[in-house]
């Protein structure tokens, strides 16, 4: 064997942590009249296995309901989306979704974006194995607040990948300025992405309230985490896990509620939460077909076409 021929992937880690900015967004969030976190800080290494393992329960429907409908419908979506272009994969953790549409999108380069290389790294060199012919990227970047690919993507036009309904975890308008600098990134190219959809709350509750207690556990980590990186003293067993439809903003809530009176202290603040009281955690949206269109014609993109599952739970959405 030809050792020289045989590709490996590059890495290039762009995102570096500020310890000091994260401690002041949390202080920042906690001593708000609503004290919240930001969904971000779910996923330290714990957090990440949790959010795996809430992607296998049978009332968390979004993971399953959109594997099946790229799978169905994969050979449509290359024909819409042109083949042998860069796949760049927004959140590409074990880079499994994106592999799986190697065979219909067959693109010359893959650039896998997510927070850390670490992540990226093993996943990365197994996929190169397994397509020795595909030129391959790993980027450490937090685009979360800002999209801007490195050099080492190449250029354009690049086919977007942005699975796994995360658009809804941002507010609307942001999800628009995010998707405006994804279409930029781009360079004139296409997104592929999955969004959830507005359905009746005794399917959406569930979801975010399973009966395994995976979820709130997902919820409760957080404390844990935010008092590593702030030093605060978060007692987790005096808090609950809420999940709640909140159907005018057409958004599934999650919120910390204080069980008990209590004050937690980090160095330089503390805050009192009295019995009931909540912390904010996470949103996401959940679309009507319609709306998530518009969106993405406000956020400049021409031709949209949209897949679904038969219960309509799920979209998929091609934008050109
Ligand atoms: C990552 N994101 C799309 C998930 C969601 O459904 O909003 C995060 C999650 N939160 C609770 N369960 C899953």
């Amino acid at each position: 064997m030809n050792l020289s021929a045989v590709r490996s992937p590059g890495f290039v880690q762009l995102h570096h942590e500020d310890r000091a900015a994260l401690r002041e967004e949390l202080a920042a969030g906690l001593l708000d009249d609503r004290a919240s976190v930001s969904p971000k800080f779910f996923y330290d290494p714990l957090g990440s296995r949790l959010f795996d393992a809430i992607t296998e329960l049978r009332e968390y429907y979004p993971t399953r309901t959109e594997a099946a409908i790229l799978a169905a419908h994969a050979p449509e979506m290359a024909r819409t989306l042109g083949t042998g272009r860069t796949l760049v994969d927004l959140g590409a953790g074990n880079c499994a979704k994106a592999g799986r549409l190697f065979a219909a999108l067959q693109p010359r380069r893959y650039v896998a974006v997510d927070i850390s290389v670490e992540f990226l790294r093993q996943a990365l060199d197994a996929l190169q194995r397994e397509h020795p012919t595909i030129d391959m990227v790993g980027v450490g970047l937090d685009f979360s607040s800002h999209l801007n690919l490195p050099a080492q993507a190449g250029d354009g036009p690049h086919t977007v990948f942005y699975p796994g309904s995360s658009i809804g975890n941002f507010m609307p308008d942001k999800a628009v300025d995010f998707l405006i600098q994804v279409r930029r990134e781009s360079q004139g190219g296409n997104l592929l992405i999955g969004v959830d959809l507005a359905k009746p709350a005794d399917v959406l509750v569930p979801a975010y309230d399973d009966s395994l207690g995976v979820t709130a556990a997902f919820n409760l980590n957080l404390l844990n985490h935010v008092n590593d990186l702030l030093g605060s003293d978060f007692q987790v067993r005096q808090w609950q896990h809420v999940a709640l439809f909140n159907a005018e903003a057409s958004r599934v809530e999650m919120h910390l509620q204080a069980r008990v009176d209590t004050t937690v202290r980090w160095p330089g603040g503390e805050r009192r939460f009295g019995a009931g009281e909540r912390m904010h955690t996470e949103n996401s949206y959940k679309y009507r077909r319609a709306d998530f269109e518009a969106m993405l014609r406000d956020a400049g993109y021409g031709t949209v076409q949209c897949w679904t599952d038969a219960e309509s739970r799920f979209a998929v959405f091609a934008a050109t």
